[in-house]
């Protein structure tokens, strides 16, 4: 690992100690989720194609993602208005809810070939250094196994483009070696690795 990665992922870890993140209630999560139900699904496993799944992401990762909804250094069209009514206690709440619900993997159409590819550069570029040999993520590091493939080639090129607010600029450090067919093979990966919880 180069040593500039190497700093990013300690940071990664500093950071992670000291956040004192306030612990969620998942029950009041359930209920504050029921407006969230028509994109994410019910359990947070989202079925309509392009739309992330939230299930069994680490808290912390889903509670930083509706802050930057919220302040804007993350936007989008149709998610950003949903974060900009949540409270902190709201958010936390929401992310303790959906870190509870088991992940599956999204049935789609995925290519093994390409699939075999990304595996090999998922440690060839330390993806799994940060996110996990799993893939099933830590911390403000999401889990992106059995995600949806279509969501994780948009957020991909958006790193790579470094059009994406990511929190400390971690990701979009990472996406920089990657050519277009890095990514599409790495999506590919991610898209049918097994969905199993983080710990
Ligand atoms: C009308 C559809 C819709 C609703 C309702 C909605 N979202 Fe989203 N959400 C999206 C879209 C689209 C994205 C992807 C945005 C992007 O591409 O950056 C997203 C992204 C997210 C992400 C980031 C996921 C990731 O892996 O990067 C989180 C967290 C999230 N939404 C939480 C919520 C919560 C909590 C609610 C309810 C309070 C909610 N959303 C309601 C459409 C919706
Ligand atoms: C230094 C640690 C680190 C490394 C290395 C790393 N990531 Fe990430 N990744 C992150 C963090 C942190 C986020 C969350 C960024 C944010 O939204 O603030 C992230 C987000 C993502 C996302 C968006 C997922 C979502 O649901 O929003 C994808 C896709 C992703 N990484 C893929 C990769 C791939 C592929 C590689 C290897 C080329 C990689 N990552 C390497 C830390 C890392």
């Amino acid at each position: 690992m180069s040593l500039r990665l190497m700093t990013l992922a300690l940071f990664v870890w500093t950071l992670a100690a000291v956040s004192s993140a306030q612990a969620g209630d998942v029950d009041a999560g359930r209920r504050k989720a029921e407006p969230c139900a028509a994109c994410h699904g019910a359990d947070g496993n989202a079925t309509i194609v392009g739309m992330p799944s939230l299930a069994g992401q680490p808290a912390w990762f889903t509670h930083w993602a509706l802050i930057k909804f919220r302040d804007g250094r993350r936007k989008d069209p149709v998610m950003s208005p949903f974060a900009a009514r949540l409270s902190d206690v709201d958010m936390a709440d929401l992310s303790a809810y959906y870190a509870a619900q088991p992940p599956r993997r999204r049935p789609q159409a995925v290519d093994a070939a390409k699939a075999a590819a990304g595996k090999e550069l998922a440690s060839l570029h330390h993806c799994t250094s940060c996110h996990r040999p799993d893939l099933s993520g830590q911390n403000q590091v999401p889990r992106l196994a059995g995600q949806d493939l279509e969501y994780l080639l948009k957020l991909l090129r958006a790193y790579k483009a470094q059009t994406a607010g990511d929190l400390e600029g971690l990701m979009t450090q990472a996406a920089q070696p990657l050519s277009a067919a890095d990514i599409e093979n790495l999506a590919h990966f991610m898209a049918i690795s097994p969905a199993s919880p983080a710990p």
